[in-house]
């Protein structure tokens, strides 16, 4: 059932059960997808990529390294979001030969955008890269989360979980990628009593300052 936004994030709780019976179709999870692969980042460089896992095994294996919380095998669809680890001059000079080829643009239009974006990144400490990548994955997180619940979907995201271990288990460092927050996607199950539990946030004249 569609919802208009405001309706959906007072609907969306985070799921502690999903019911395994009930499953999301493959459309619905690209409908998640492409409102994750549309939201902006910085530059538009998208440092990150979205990993889908649907092997019930491999879910299995991340629940010891997710401190046993069921729910990262019990869902339909798991969504790693990984940063790449390599965030250098050649994934900038990857991106403005897309810019080129989408816009029809001559090798080397967007060389003066391409230096500062290089000169920016690269300045960083890998740490401090890092970070920068991980803000752009959960900006697409909370598009991906807004998405899946205007839609009905239930969804759960999770930080509680061994990124290293998880690199391991999916092979996530080969591909230069390293997990940095998990959405798992399903339906709720009617036991799931957090769903009856009320909101807590703090009132909007305490998160609103207006100067
Ligand atoms: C980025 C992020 C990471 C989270 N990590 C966990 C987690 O590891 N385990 C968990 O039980 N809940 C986790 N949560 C759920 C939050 O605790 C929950 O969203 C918050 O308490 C608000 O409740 P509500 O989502 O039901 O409105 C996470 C939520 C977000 C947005």
């Amino acid at each position: 059932m569609e919802k208009n936004l405001i309706e959906a994030l007072q609907w969306r709780y985070a799921v502690k059960q999903f019911d395994p019976t009930k499953k999301i179709s493959p459309e619905d999870l690209q409908f998640i997808l492409s409102a994750g692969n549309l939201m902006p980042t910085s530059y538009g460089l998208q440092p990150f990529r979205l990993v889908v896992v649907e092997n019930p095994e491999l879910k299995e294996k991340l629940v010891e390294h997710s401190y046993g919380q069921r729910h990262v095998a019990d869902n339909t669809y798991l969504i790693v979001m990984a940063v790449r680890t390599d965030i250098n001059e050649e994934m900038v000079a990857e991106f403005t030969h897309r810019i080129e080829q989408i816009r029809q643009l001559p090798a080397g239009a967007v060389d003066g955008y391409k230096k500062v974006m290089v000169g920016d990144l690269t300045n960083r400490t890998p740490e401090a890269r890092r970070i920068w990548a991980q803000k752009q994955a959960y900006l697409a997180l909370g598009g991906m989360i807004a998405a899946a619940s205007e839609k009905g979907i239930d969804n759960h995201c999770l930080e509680g979980f061994n990124p290293d271990r998880y690199d391991e288990i999916l092979g996530l460092s080969e591909r230069n990628l390293h997990a940095t927050v998990i959405m798992a996607i399903g339906q709720r199950s009617e036991a799931d009593e957090s769903q009856h539990q009320k909101k807590v946030r703090v009132s909007e004249d305490q998160m609103i300052i207006r100067l």
